[in-house]
């Protein structure tokens, strides 16, 4: 039986803002993360207007990576990580976001970061943008609903190709940038595009000219990279979710059709440097996207990506309403139980096999390779006596892990690799908490910021170690 690849692309996958800490520490400005405060399963976070007192901001200490990236990325190394994803924190290398020059304590952060990975041989992966947008931009420039963030992200991608340009091969500019449309839209729209949706504003409106302005800034990022150095590999990021019809009626899979064109169209821009038919259509009839430029689209065009990265951790199910016969996709509306799936406490279902179908779905549609950044499964943990048995965590994996050798060995899916989430225990992005766990190293620290920051191996992590020294052959 054919195997996967002697070079194929294990490793680990968290975001800067998620787990770095040290907010304020080398020079650093405010990002979006930094005045997002915790949240629950139950409860969403809150944006507040500036860093208040009194108010618990997880992300502003996260796990402290700043001050343990030796000691963890020797953890990575231990489990046998071929390569690690992050971010960049903007605010690192621009606190404010349009200086002209960078910060070099940032510069330089990331500079050890990278060389203490390349030591044990780890290739770095690096995500641009992921949801930790500088606030400066915010206030003083309303975010992505101004254009003028395309120059300052551009000169930021820039300042990055050229000083990692020797250290970091994969790049992705925006992370899921699709997941402004749907799904709690307008906390999207503030972590994705830093906007804050004015009263009596159609919040529909500003994603899809926030989200041109994002393409056009990747596809110039992109043919940026390849001037500067022929070898970098500049990818997309999105996140895949798969959208099935709820059963066989035919209004029930038109109404999954037009969602996944609602949810994947940033996808056939990023890859074809094109809108697709239905999305032109669908921005005439609403009027949507009035600043669009005759350079924005030979921009689009120039610049499409290398290679599709995209995160799954569940799939959705859809049933049409009769009040809709035009088929607009509201997920408040028309997103249902699937009756085969379980779902985990955090409403996220399971379904292992939606990975394969998404793989494919991507591969029939654009014929390139693609990297699977973010899969994984949230749970709370139980330490006892030092320990912790992950076993749901271990099942989840190795489900996905199986579906993904199908993808591969049977369908032939060219795949670069498979950074799980999170390489550690990190703060959650949806709900801003750290009990919602998805490490294969645990960190001692609690909802309420309680905790020693100690490191402790999990279950997950001696068996993840068994996967890649296997090269994936060696799941149970
Ligand atoms: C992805 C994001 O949406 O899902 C990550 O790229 C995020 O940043 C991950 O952490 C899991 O979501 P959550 O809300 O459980 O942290």
């Amino acid at each position: 039986m054919s195997v996967l690849n002697d070079d194929f692309l294990w490793g680990g996958a968290v975001a800067a803002h998620q787990f770095e800490g040290g907010w304020k520490v080398g020079g650093k400005g405010i990002s979006v993360a930094d005045i997002m405060t915790a949240g629950s399963a139950s409860e969403n976070r809150t944006i507040t207007d500036g860093v208040l007192d009194k108010k618990n901001y997880p992300n502003h200490e996260a796990i402290d990576f700043y001050h343990h990236y030796k000691q963890d990325i020797k953890l990575f190394a231990e489990m046998g990580f071929r390569c690690f994803r992050t971010s960049i924190a903007w605010t690192r290398i621009f606190p404010k976001g349009d200086e002209k020059q960078p910060n070099e304590e940032g510069l330089k952060f990331y500079d050890d970061l990278f060389d203490e990975c390349l030591k044990y041989n780890i290739q770095p992966i690096v995500t641009l943008s992921h949801f930790e947008l500088p606030y400066y931009l915010i206030e003083k420039y309303g975010g992505w609903r101004n254009r003028k963030m395309i120059d300052f992200f551009v000169n930021f991608a820039d300042v990055c190709f050229k000083r990692y340009q020797n250290k970091v091969k994969y790049w992705m500019t925006f992370n899921e940038i699709n997941n402004q449309t749907g799904y709690n839209n307008e906390f999207c729209l503030f972590t994705n595009s830093g906007i804050k949706v004015k009263s009596g504003e159609n919040a529909e409106q500003v994603m899809y000219q926030a989200a041109h302005y994002e393409l056009v800034a990747s596809s110039i990022a992109v043919r940026h990279a390849h001037v500067i150095n022929k070898g970098l590999q500049v990818g997309c990021m999105i996140a895949m979710v798969p959208l099935y019809p709820l059963d066989s009626k035919p209004a029930n899979i038109m109404m999954a059709e037009k969602a996944m064109q609602k949810r994947y169209w940033f996808a056939d821009v990023h890859v074809t440097g094109e809108y697709p038919t239905f999305m032109k259509a669908f921005l005439k009839k609403k009027g949507y996207t009035t600043d669009v430029t005759h350079d924005d689209l030979i921009n689009l065009k120039k610049g499409t990506v290398d290679y599709l990265g995209f995160s799954y951790y569940m799939s959705k199910t859809i049933k049409a309403t009769d009040d809709n016969p035009e088929y607009e996709y509201d997920d408040y509306k028309n997103d249902v139980q699937n009756p085969f799936l379980k779902v985990s406490e955090w409403g996220w279902s399971v379904d292992p096999e939606g990975l394969r179908y998404g793989m494919n779905w991507f591969n029939d549609r654009f014929h390139l390779p693609q990297f699977i950044v973010e899969n994984g499964f949230g749970s709370r943990d139980v330490v006892e006596n030092g320990e912790i048995h992950d076993n749901y965590r271990i099942n989840y994996l190795r489900q996905h892990i199986i579906e993904m050798k199908k993808a591969v060995l049977e369908d032939g899916i060219d795949l670069l690799g498979y950074t799980p989430w999170s390489a550690i225990d990190i703060v959650s992005a949806g709900t801003g908490q750290m009990e919602k766990r998805y490490g294969f190293i645990y960190v001692d620290k609690d909802d309420e910021g309680k905790g020693t920051l100690a490191r402790l191996r999990k279950d997950s992590f001696y068996w993840y170690k068994k996967v890649i020294e296997s090269n994936g052959q060696e799941l149970d």
